[in-house]
């Protein structure tokens, strides 16, 4: 179906946009691979100390997949737009550009979320925050909202959105493979503390 090429196709170029990388350059705080835990994401971008850049990361790597999904849906209608909501989190986990060498994707996830099933950001940033709160792990708090969601979505019975986020919670939690060691480590670095002081 040339649909879903079309949608795989747009939710990569979308998805595979680097706004950490293209931001914290713009700003001029240099490449943000060469800082903290090199993550081109809003949490190492938050590592410099600019909460306003790391916001701004954390809103372009979102909406680029809720952008995704939401164009495909009115150009190839809903299934595609699921196809190209997994296209935007692989492009933002693989981009061409930088030798597909990307992100981890939370942000991503997020912003699919909010196109593909709004109301589960909720359990996103319930499980996100109420974690953030009480461990100041960025990553744990990653790791737990993947686990929250794609169970909430299977409770609920919406299936196909539910079988995506498994998917996608996969990839991310395979991807946060050093912060997991760095969690069971003692050594990873809690959200307010600068690259400096250690990632
Ligand atoms: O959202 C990414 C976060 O879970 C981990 O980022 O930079 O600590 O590896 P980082």
């Amino acid at each position: 179906d040339p649909n879903t090429i079309y949608a795989l196709l747009l939710g990569y170029l979308l998805g595979s946009i680097p706004f950490g990388l293209i931001l914290t350059q713009m700003a001029g705080l240099g490449d943000v691979r060469k800082i903290g835990s090199g993550n081109i994401g809003a949490t190492n971008v938050l590592r410099t100390g600019n909460r306003k850049l790391a916001a701004m990361v954390l809103l372009g790597d979102a909406l680029k997949g809720t952008l995704a999904v939401l164009a495909a849906r009115w150009l190839f209608g809903v299934e595609a737009s699921l196809v190209a909501g997994f296209a935007a989190f692989l492009g933002h986990l693989y981009p061409v550009w930088l030798k597909f060498k990307g992100g981890k994707g939370v942000a991503t996830y997020l912003g699919v979320l909010l196109a593909a099933a709004p109301l589960f950001v909720l359990v996103f940033a319930a499980v996100w925050l109420g974690m953030a709160k009480l461990f100041r792990y960025s990553s744990l708090a990653a790791l737990a909202a993947a686990v929250a969601v794609p169970a909430a979505l299977w409770l609920a019975r919406l299936d196909a959105v539910a079988a995506l986020f498994t998917a996608l919670s996969l990839i991310t939690i395979l991807k946060h493979h050093s912060n997991i060691a760095r969690l069971m480590a003692g050594t990873e670095s809690r959200i307010g503390s600068k690259a400096k002081d250690g990632a």
